[in-house]
């Protein structure tokens, strides 16, 4: 038998397990597991490296409107590039409905954004702004059928949020096909009324960002969300989970059997509230929603990463650039913290800044990262052929350096943002090779492929959904 690819003598490991064999990959998948295996058309040696499932990172945002005079810093073809120079191998951006727009609109402008541009495999969540008659009967229910099985809804953000009312509507949709209800969990009044007491005392400078929304606005809201899914009787997923106060309602609800998950982040676990008080507009390079808090909600939330509170960790990639007035510095005479787009690049620093401080540093397992990773993330958004290295599955695989010694600056980056906020952070372990079905993206640190090679990937209901959807919509497999 010969195969295309044959990745040999490296360490694999899985969410479970961690043994040393050669993989023999063909047309796109993963065909053999073994020693000696071959002959192939090419062969990677990866003698003293790891061979882990490509990173799934499941939110992050690409070429979204950002408001007035904001735009985004990548597009599908740069923030997928940073996306595989950073050892993933699918990622998850959303397609996010325009109040009054047409959701199925919507989701085939977000398409033809990304077809043949894409460097990993891409899919799409959904984010519903305005819960119609037409998006709630129709339009939602069939995407939901056609393999978008999970949506992003917003408690806060002019614009983006749904009142209780309107949250209960969208869970129903998903109570009845099966989907995946994501929720950003701030309140939106609160941060209003704290906005506008700072700025009436003079405080506008972004380290007030932090101010504006304190613990208790995620805490409260989360404990809303979950509230509401329980009315409804319908998972939820919380993402970027910034806290403890946050996480202890994830967990009592679970306690108490309800499937609620969490998410969190890099920014939580290495970026605090005094990166966002730099000189001038220097701290807006933080501004992100929920923001950094303290070294105490780091710690709370290594635990969640440990004790199962949180799923998945993803980066929420949502870059701008600093130095241009389309980005961070509030366009002219918008001088508050309130101006500053929400959002911080993050792509293609996520998975080695889990590695070296995870794993490198005793705080996860080898194991824990993976599933952390990819295969979490997998079951979650119902990516059936992804997230595991086995007989069958994708080929989406990422050789890691374990002991490469890297210190995170922008001039290694390749994303369309002109800063990160991981400046100056050391790791030890890094990506250097991510294949996407078989096909060698990034080989030691090089692109070796073009635009296109990734594509987009239908998805399954979510293993950690309702088991049984009232009207049976969306396949499990
Ligand atoms: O500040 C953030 N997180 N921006 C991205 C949008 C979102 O809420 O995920
Ligand atoms: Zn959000
Ligand atoms: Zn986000």
């Amino acid at each position: 038998m010969t195969y295309d690819l044959i990745i040999a003598n490296g360490t694999v490991a899985t969410a479970s397990d961690t043994f040393a064999c050669d993989l023999g990959i063909r047309d796109g998948r993963i065909v053999a597991l073994g020693h000696g295996l071959g002959p192939a058309k090419r062969t990677i040696e990866a003698a003293g490296k790891l061979v882990l499932p490509g990173g799934i990172d499941s939110h992050v945002h690409i070429s979204q409107p950002s408001g007035e005079g904001i735009v985004m810093a990548d597009d599908f073809e740069s923030g997928t590039r940073s996306a595989a120079f950073g050892g993933n191998t699918t990622v998850l951006p959303f397609c996010v409905q325009d109040k009054g727009a047409s959701l199925r609109e919507t989701v085939k402008a977000y398409h033809a954004l990304a077809e043949g541009r894409c460097y990993t495999d891409v899919s799409f969540h959904l984010v519903i702004s305005e819960p119609s008659e037409q998006v709630l009967g129709q339009d939602l229910p069939a995407l939901i059928a056609d393999g978008y099985t999970s949506f992003k809804v917003f408690m806060t953000y002019e614009g983006l949020a749904l009142a209780d009312y309107e949250m209960l509507q969208v869970m129903s949709v998903a109570r009845e096909t099966g989907a995946l209800v994501m929720v950003h969990a701030e309140n939106y009044d609160a941060i209003r009324f704290l906005t506008q007491r700072l700025e009436q005392g003079g405080n506008i400078a972004p380290k007030f960002h932090g101010t504006s929304r304190p613990i208790p606005v995620e805490r409260e809201a989360t404990h809303r969300a979950i509230s509401l899914a329980e009315l409804v009787d319908v998972p939820v997923m919380i993402v970027h989970v910034s806290n403890r106060e946050a996480m202890e309602e994830i967990a009592r609800a679970r306690a108490r059997g309800l499937k609620v998950y969490g998410e969190t982040c890099p920014q939580y676990l290495v970026l605090t509230e005094r990166d966002m008080d730099g000189l001038n507009m220097e701290g807006a390079k933080y501004v992100c929603s929920p923001p950094p808090r303290d070294k105490a909600s780091q710690i709370a939330c290594w635990e969640g990463l440990r004790n199962g509170v949180f799923q998945t960790f993803s980066s929420d990639h949502c870059p701008f650039r600093y130095d241009d007035s389309a980005g961070k510095q509030a366009p002219k005479g918008r001088t508050s913290f309130r101006w500053v787009p929400n959002g911080i690049p993050g792509v293609e620093t996520r998975l080695p800044i889990l590695f070296s401080e995870g794993v490198g540093k005793g705080r996860i397992s080898l194991n824990e990262f993976v599933a952390l990773s990819a295969t979490n993330h997998a079951k979650m958004y119902g990516l059936t052929n992804k997230g595991s290295i086995a007989v069958g599955m994708d080929a989406d695989i990422a050789i890691w350096d374990p002991d490469r010694e890297v210190t995170i600056s922008q001039a290694l980056l390749h994303h369309g943002s002109d800063y990160t906020p991981y400046e100056g952070i050391a790791v030890r372990g890094w990506p250097m090779t991510t294949i996407v079905r078989g096909q060698v993206v990034v080989r030691d640190g090089e692109m070796e492929a073009q635009p296109g090679t990734g594509g987009y990937v239908r998805r399954a209901r979510s293993t950690y959904a309702r088991s049984e959807p009232d009207n049976h919509t969306g396949s499990r497999t």
